[in-house]
């Protein structure tokens, strides 16, 4: 496709921003890891916008932040939508930044989504379900899963009182995040991480990863952010 001398005279035009998402358990190191490599691609002189999910500043956020809270009841299906809606609401703004050369770091997003509410292990709402309306919306480049083991992450302080902050939820919820490494599209774009280790170590096995993401969005002049695509198949 050719490319607009509008857009080659832009700043930064010959790429695209990338779009990376950073996923785990509570307590991982998700923020942590955000802020540090936000700290190294500014480094290295690109531009950096972070985001996290859900989105508590918007109405919907607002509905989310108190069902979290315990504050409010909801339908196991109606919060999962809204948590979906909530990522929906920022979808043409990510794309908009990505266009413009910014690097998008997101904390969570449709892979926690589609997998917390499939821990809850209600009959009638499967991983397949949760994920369906989530898909259009803008595919990372890459997902980073940082894997830690409930019982690790219970050291690092411990679960605050939020409504998934269960040990249970959180088993359940791993398992089925790392179950994601065998499906779809979610098998190629994710990548697991040891957690476990020191921050420096996990922060440097982080950059191994996002370093190829870059180059590669780098070298090959506006191949455009794609969208989640729906399963086909059933394992
Ligand atoms: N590699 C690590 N080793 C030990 N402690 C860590 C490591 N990474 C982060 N921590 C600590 O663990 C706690 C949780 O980290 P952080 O808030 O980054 O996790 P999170 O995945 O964003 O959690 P949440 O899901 O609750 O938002 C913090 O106190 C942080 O300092
Ligand atoms: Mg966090």
């Amino acid at each position: 496709m050719a490319v607009s001398s509008e857009s080659l005279n832009a700043s930064n035009a010959a790429s695209r921003g990338a779009f990376i998402v950073m996923e785990g358990m509570d307590r991982a190191g998700k923020t942590t890891q955000v802020g540090k490599l936000r700290h190294t691609l500014e480094e290295q002189g690109h531009k950096v916008k972070t985001i996290r999910f859900p989105d508590r500043t918007t109405p919907m956020g607002t509905m989310i932040d108190g069902y979290l809270q315990s504050k409010t009841e909801m339908a196991d299906h109606a919060i999962h939508l809204l948590f979906s809606a909530n990522r929906w609401e920022k979808a043409a703004w990510i794309k908009e930044q990505i266009s413009q050369g910014y690097m998008i770091l997101c904390d969570r997003y449709y892979y926690s989504g589609m997998v917390y509410s499939a821990a809850k292990k209600n009959p009638a709402l499967s991983l397949e379900w949760a994920r369906t309306p989530d898909v259009g919306l803008p595919r990372p480049d890459r997902v980073i899963f940082l894997d830690l083991n409930a019982a690790e992450a219970e050291k690092r302080g411990g679960y605050g009182e939020e409504k998934y902050e269960k040990r249970e939820m959180q088993e359940n919820a791993r398992e089925l995040f790392l179950g994601l490494a065998g499906r779809g599209e979610e098998s190629s774009d994710m990548v697991v991480i040891d957690a476990g280790h020191s921050v420096e170590q996990v922060a440097s096995a982080i950059w191994d990863e996002v370093m190829k993401v870059v180059k590669a969005v780098e070298t090959v002049p506006r191949r455009e952010l794609s969208v989640v695509g729906a399963w086909t198949q059933v394992p």
